[in-house]
């Protein structure tokens, strides 16, 4: 398998202007070609941080079954309202993940949300609540923990994230800290370097502007890692 891939940086589906502020979607492309690796027509396709639903309404598309977590209420509301499978997604908390009636999942896809190691919210309470970055990096173990039970036997579980640097240079670990954390209660395969293309402008403040590689929202850095894991 190759470990390093480019995808075009674009969402193709159009946003409620209400989203278009806080798009932390991922492409469709990207999430396809991971689809067409590990699953087959058919099989449960799981995201536990299920944000605007590109995953979900992927996997529907590719005519597998789509299940997911979302703990905002209004995306929520806006992936129920556009997935043919509207039960499967849940409102709720991956941290609950063990209290929610899901089937076992042959694939598991997604992004958490990002924290800065100095960053004073919980992003695993939509950044309502304060938190610190250890607790956030050791609420990665509880969560992926609790895919074990989820997930079928030596199925495959991928993580969508990346390092942070922001304007004034102050790098944030995360792809390390995370991916430490969740190797420590599932089996580490390796990582794949996703690297975006062709992204020309970004979102600040609500205004679309030129894309800044040192910029701090972006990543500050133009490419991702998926972290593979499996089940065994
Ligand atoms: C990076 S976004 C995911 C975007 C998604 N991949 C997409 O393309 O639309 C992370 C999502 O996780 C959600 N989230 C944060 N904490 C959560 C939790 N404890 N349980 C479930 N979802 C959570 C956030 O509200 C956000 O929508």
């Amino acid at each position: 398998m190759k470990t390093t891939v480019i995808f075009p940086k674009y969402s193709k589906k159009e946003l409620p202007e209400k989203f278009k502020k806080d798009d932390n979607r991922f492409p469709e492309d990207y999430v396809e070609y991971f689809i067409n690796k590990y699953t087959k027509k058919g099989d449960i396709v799981l995201d536990i941080f299920a944000g605007l639903g590109t995953t979900l309404f992927v996997a529907e598309k590719m005519d597998r079954i789509p299940f997911g977590i979302e703990i905002v209420e209004e995306r929520y509301q806006f992936i129920k309202k556009n997935l043919k499978n509207e039960a499967n997604i849940i409102h709720g908390d991956a941290l609950k993940l063990l209290e929610y009636d899901i089937p076992k999942c042959d694939f598991c896809f997604g992004s958490p949300p990002f924290m800065g190691k100095n960053d004073p919210e919980n992003p695993f309470t939509a950044y309502q609540e304060e938190g610190s970055y250890q607790q956030y990096i050791k609420d990665f173990q509880k969560i992926f923990s609790q895919l074990k039970e989820v997930m079928k036997p030596n199925s495959i579980i991928a993580v969508d994230v990346a390092n942070l640097k922001n304007e004034r240079g102050e790098v944030t670990t995360l792809a390390w800290d995370v991916g430490k954390s969740i190797s420590e209660v599932l089996h580490f395969l390796g990582e794949i370097v996703i690297i975006w293309e062709g992204r020309e402008s970004e979102t600040v403040n609500g205004r679309s502007e030129p894309w800044r590689v040192e910029g701090t929202w972006g990543y500050g850095y133009d490419h991702n890692y998926c972290l593979l894991y499996q089940n065994k």
